[in-house]
């Protein structure tokens, strides 16, 4: 059994009880990752999972056998930082930095559930295939990912950079002129 984690294939533990974020920061000591609440309620864990943002600490990392994780260790490509990262440096989207892992993996994830058409809570036609990302869907949709810094507007401003009109080809998802304001 085994797990590509970041690009690499990796055993997955004997223990089945170990969680996914441990496997990354006890045994593969990717401490990128942060273990804040270890119960589902911060988001500072988040990592994606072929493609899609799932809370690692509530993962056990048995269940990935075959996966393909990308942690925020492997966002990074040829030495250039992934466009979101530079984003959150240019717009302060840190102070202490410890939510920033699993703010910038949350929104890599939440821009793919956006160009899929996913709705979310606040998405008024639940019908559409196509959905702009306003203030409203991006505040909801990050609404997981805590930041006790409250460095949220900054966050708010590098992921409307990143996805939005006229952003990075990182992933295609059109805002509103409301939200470009
Ligand atoms: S550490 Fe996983 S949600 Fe808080
Ligand atoms: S920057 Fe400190 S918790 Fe978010």
């Amino acid at each position: 059994m085994s797990i590509t984690i970041n690009g690499s294939p990796i055993d997955v533990p004997a223990d089945p009880r170990v969680s996914l974020l441990d496997l990354l920061r006890e045994h593969l000591h990717l401490s990128g990752t942060k273990k804040g609440c270890n119960q589902g309620a911060c988001g500072a864990c988040t990592v994606l999972v072929d493609g899609e943002r799932i809370l690692s600490c509530l993962a056990l990392a048995a269940q990935y056998d075959g996966r393909e994780i990308v942690s925020i260790e492997g966002l990074a490509q040829g030495g250039e930082l992934h466009p979101l990262q530079a984003a959150f440096i240019e717009h302060d989207g840190f102070q202490c930095g410890y939510c920033t892992p699993g703010q910038i993996c949350s929104a890599i994830g939440m821009a793919a559930e956006i160009a899929r058409g996913i709705p979310s809570h606040v998405t008024g036609d639940l019908l559409a295939t196509t959905m702009d990302l306003t203030h409203d869907e991006l505040r909801e949709r990050m609404s997981g990912n805590l930041c006790r810094c409250g460095a949220h507007n900054g966050i708010v401003a590098a992921i409307t950079e990143v996805f939005g009109q006229g952003g990075a080809d990182v992933t295609p998802v059109l805002v509103s002129e409301e939200t470009a304001a």
